[in-house]
């Protein structure tokens, strides 16, 4: 017997098992050779929502929960959010490693030189209602992209897969800026190459009559920080959404239409969204009390707290309740944001949310200055999606290149009911739509 297994018992036959434990974890396969007899398919494990299931090996992302701990290939996120940028970081969850200023060089010149979209995207954003969500728009976008660029089907072919990464990383802002521009009813800005990224995209979102748009470079630096904070967060929603759509080997387009749709729900990349419409429908400090009630009553949810693996402080959300003063001392005071100090002050020492571990995750405090920098809170999850676009992809370049992934097909415990005969319509009884 091995020290690192697991010996277990089978009551119902009475034989015993023993289980090899690898990396902390047994495989669930070595789960179905316990059977009651030939006609048994073999023990499964039920683990609804994933709460504790690792559905791969991954080496980009690593989260420590208990402890508030996020890193990149090994770099903490305070370190990258304090001296690194966002194009930086992207190449690094990409490829494992740091570049050297000739691979930057080469990265900035590849991304800079792919943000122009085809023409004909602005005639189908142009089809969407004056009042669409950016985020749906940005999602048929994004799935749309695959049309323009058929061979991006040859996923296994890694000269084609690095163009469709760049292609994504470099066209994300576009899209995301044209569907704000066609909300608003604004003419497309194009790209500006001699812009940064996050540069060219405050350009393209807010372009008017100058001949040559300047960032604010607080604001400029403020989008790149959140940038690099949103760039991964291993097997989230989102993520799992393109290992999944991905693993039946469709283009990364279409993969990642399917994260964009995951992150737009209210409880992922849409709660900074909810967060603010939270804080506005609180509308002041006084009525924070009476709202914390209803959240203990169970009749809402404090939009913005809680986290399925941070069971301490978000460490993303630390490090933008720092970088709000900077933003605001450029733009005006938020004024929701002695709203949400108030909420987060009761919240931290009240038994109910201290029992259950729940601290402001990085939604509560980042919709407060998308807003103060002047982005409608319908931009927010779009937000997101412009940055989590390198760590869809490095996810999902990890499970093309991982020879144990196979197309995902998760079981089932069927419950339901067991054989019957087909009931003509009118012989069907009113209750049971059964022969009555
Ligand atoms: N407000 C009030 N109660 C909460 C909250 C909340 N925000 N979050 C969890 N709880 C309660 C929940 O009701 C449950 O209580 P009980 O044990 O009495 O039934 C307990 O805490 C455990 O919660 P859970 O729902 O089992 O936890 P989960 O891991 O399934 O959900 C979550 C995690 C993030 C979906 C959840 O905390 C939530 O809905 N938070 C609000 C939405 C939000 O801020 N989402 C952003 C997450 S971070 C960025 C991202 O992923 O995009």
């Amino acid at each position: 017997m091995t020290a690192s297994s697991l010996t277990v018992t089978d009551n119902r036959t009475g034989k015993s098992y023993e289980i090899p434990i690898t990396n902390g974890a047994i495989r669930a396969m070595d789960l179905r050779q316990m059977r009651t007899g030939p006609e048994d398919f073999g023990l499964l494990a039920y683990d609804p929502a994933f709460t504790n299931t690792a559905s791969c090996i991954s080496r980009i992302t690593e989260i420590d929960g208990d402890r508030g701990i996020l890193r990149y290939r090994g770099y903490p996120i305070e370190e990258l959010a304090e001296r690194s940028n966002y194009l930086e970081v992207a190449y690094l969850i990409l490829n494992g490693e740091l570049p050297t200023i000739a691979q930057m060089d080469e990265w900035v010149y590849e991304v800079t030189h792919h943000t122009w979209v085809h023409e004909n995207v602005k005639k189908f954003m142009d089809g969407f209602h004056h009042d669409a969500h950016a985020m749906g728009m940005l999602c048929s976008a994004v799935a749309a992209l695959s049309t323009f660029y058929p061979e991006a089907k040859n996923g296994g072919d890694p000269g084609t897969r690095k163009l469709q990464i760049v292609r994504l990383v470099a066209k994300m802002p576009t899209l995301a800026a044209f569907a704000y521009r066609h909300s608003l009813g604004m003419p497309y800005a194009y790209p500006d190459n001699d812009l940064s990224y996050t540069g060219n995209f405050l350009n393209m979102l807010f372009k008017t009559t100058e001949v040559k748009y300047q960032p604010n470079a607080t604001l400029e630096r403020a989008l790149e920080v959140l940038f690099i904070l949103h760039a991964d967060h291993e097997q989230n929603c989102s993520t799992n959404a393109v290992r999944s759509v991905g693993s039946s080997q469709v283009d990364p387009y279409c993969a990642l239409a399917g994260g964009v749709a995951a992150l737009y729900g209210p409880l992922h990349g849409g709660a900074n969204e909810a967060v603010l419409r939270m804080l506005a429908e609180i509308g002041s400090k006084d009525h924070v009390p009476a709202f914390i009630k209803e959240v203990k009553s169970g009749k809402d949810k404090l939009m913005g707290f809680g986290h399925r693996v941070y069971k301490n402080y978000d460490p993303r959300a630390t490090i933008i309740k720092r970088m709000a003063d900077e933003v605001f001392e450029v733009t005006r005071p938020n004024p929701l944001l002695p709203i949400a100090l108030e909420l987060e002050r009761i919240a931290l020492q009240d038994d109910y949310f201290v029992s259950r571990k729940l601290y402001p995750n990085v939604d509560f405090y980042s919709g407060l200055i998308y807003q103060a920098m002047g982005f409608p809170v319908e931009m927010f999850p779009v937000l997101f999606a412009i940055p989590r676009t390198s760590g869809w992809l490095a996810q999902w370049q990890e499970m093309r290149n991982d020879p144990e992934q196979k197309i995902a097909r998760p079981r089932q415990l069927y419950l339901g009911a067991g054989k019957r005969s087909y009931v003509e319509i009118g012989k069907r009884d009113e209750e049971s739509g059964t022969d009555g």
